[in-house]
């Protein structure tokens, strides 16, 4: 243990065994996911269920959902965020990041998805604590042959204008849904099931990534 320690940083053996080493790596991430459909055979919830069991050793998933949340009303504001919205907002504050799982509705984002992240940024004060820096990742499924492309560049400047630190170091665009996945919502398509686990894989490593500002 002691040798492992004198080299730490350029052992790759020894660091397996050294607890020292280990320390950073064994606190698990705890990262949220989101699918933006309400559908009961939803490919998109499909796609976050198969996600969750394909997490690297060192992060989970926990499964949020956008059921619950009603249409925007400022209105409703002025009486209080209502309680959907804010156990939602404190469970992204809590988290170590979000992956938006999202569909395509007239090649851009559905209504009922921008709904949800348009209540979780009320009050504006509130932003910083929910979504600032907070590393976020977008994939989705369609049954078409674009994948939700038009969809996942229509959340870009959503997440921009909310101060949060999108990881672009991957893409998943599940095209063609209907073979992808089986009758139970099952993702069958072992091509994809990899593309899944290597942006999973890389997500989670750049969520524990310390923004460069932190790292000083
Ligand atoms: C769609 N769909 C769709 N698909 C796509 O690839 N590009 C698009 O622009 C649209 N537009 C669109 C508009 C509306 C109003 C609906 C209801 C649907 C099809 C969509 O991808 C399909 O219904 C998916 O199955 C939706 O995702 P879930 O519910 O399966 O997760």
């Amino acid at each position: 243990m002691k040798r492992g320690c004198r080299v730490r940083g350029r052992c790759t053996i020894i660091r397996i065994l050294c607890p020292a080493s280990q320390s950073k790596r064994s606190v698990m991430l705890k990262l949220i996911g989101i699918s933006g459909s309400l559908r009961r055979g939803s490919f998109n919830t499909a796609l976050l269920r198969a996600a969750t069991g394909m997490m690297p050793d060192d992060a989970e998933l926990e499964v949020q959902s956008i059921r619950g949340i009603p249409l925007y009303d400022g209105d409703v504001e002025t009486q209080g965020i209502p309680a959907a919205v804010s156990v939602l907002k404190d469970a992204i504050a809590g988290a170590d990041g979000v992956l938006l799982i999202t569909p395509e509705y007239n090649n851009s984002i559905p209504g009922v998805f921008k709904n949800t992240i348009d209540w979780l940024s009320r009050p504006s004060a509130d932003i910083k604590r929910v979504f600032g820096a907070k590393p976020f990742a977008l994939i989705g499924a369609s049954p078409g042959n674009f994948g939700t492309i038009l969809s996942q560049a229509a959340w870009l400047p959503v997440l921009r204008t909310l101060g949060t630190r999108p990881w672009f170091g991957g893409r998943l665009l599940v095209s063609r849904a209907g073979q992808a996945f089986d009758e139970t919502g099952t993702l069958k398509d072992e091509a994809v099931r990899e593309q899944l686990r290597q942006f999973l894989a890389g997500y989670v490593a750049f969520v524990r990534e310390r923004p460069p500002h932190e790292s000083k």
